[in-house]
């Protein structure tokens, strides 16, 4: 399976699959690595492993339909099979999703549906995990529809929230599982283990 990855930030989600497909646990490789940040130290993360990199800026581009379109033509030159959105913070276009539907996957640091949708993202949603007041958080992959979080669930993890988390406190905690999952659902669909039925994942 070729994986194309797109990041806008740190990259440590990034990071854990590259690791994992070093390790062989994952049956897969990392055809390119695009990020819509030049700065993205994802960026230098996917270079310190020999993967091909690509920044696409934005601002080249009239509308998001001709960035994402741009962004299509990159990957398909590619091959790719599978898009993984690690830290991704833009919106894909209804072209994008066509050319990908049920081959783009998305890792979301809270447990969907709670604390998520528009504006929700990186640190706002542990923000709001905290100003609520739940007790469990979590992390949640998703396969990648028309919404924004609303995809079908591939699998989430929990983690207790202890009245002295802060927000950078609780970022770590849910970053560490957020690696854990993206890496076994990456790993699943990888071994041709994820199958849908109506909008529920099955994991064979
Ligand atoms: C983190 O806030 C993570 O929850 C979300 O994207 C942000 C950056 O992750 N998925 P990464 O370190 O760039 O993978």
């Amino acid at each position: 399976v070729k994986i194309g990855v797109l990041i806008s930030g740190g990259g440590t989600n990034l990071q854990s699959i590259i690791d994992n497909v070093k390790l062989g646990n994952i049956n897969g490789e990392i055809g390119i690595v695009i990020s819509n940040k030049k700065d993205a130290y994802g960026l230098n993360r996917a270079k310190m492993a020999g993967i091909e990199t690509l920044y696409i800026d934005r601002k080249n581009f009239s509308n998001d339909e001709e960035f994402n379109m741009e962004i299509i033509k990159e990957l398909k030159k590619r091959n790719i099979d599978l898009v993984v959105l690690a830290g991704y913070l833009k919106v894909l276009s209804k072209d994008f999703i066509c050319e990908f539907r049920g081959r783009v996957m998305n890792i979301h640091p809270s447990l969907i549906p709670s604390f998520c949708g528009k504006g929700c993202f990186g640190e706002r949603v542990h923000q709001m995990v905290l100003e609520y007041g739940v007790k469990v958080t979590g992390a949640t992959v998703h396969f990648v529809d028309e919404g924004t979080d609303t995809g079908p669930i591939i699998l989430q993890k929990t983690v207790f929230i202890d009245q002295n988390d802060t927000v950078s406190t609780l970022k770590e905690k849910v970053l560490c599982i957020e690696h854990e999952i993206l890496v076994e659902a990456v790993k699943l669909y990888c071994e041709g283990k994820l199958s849908l039925q109506g909008r529920k994942v099955i994991i064979d």
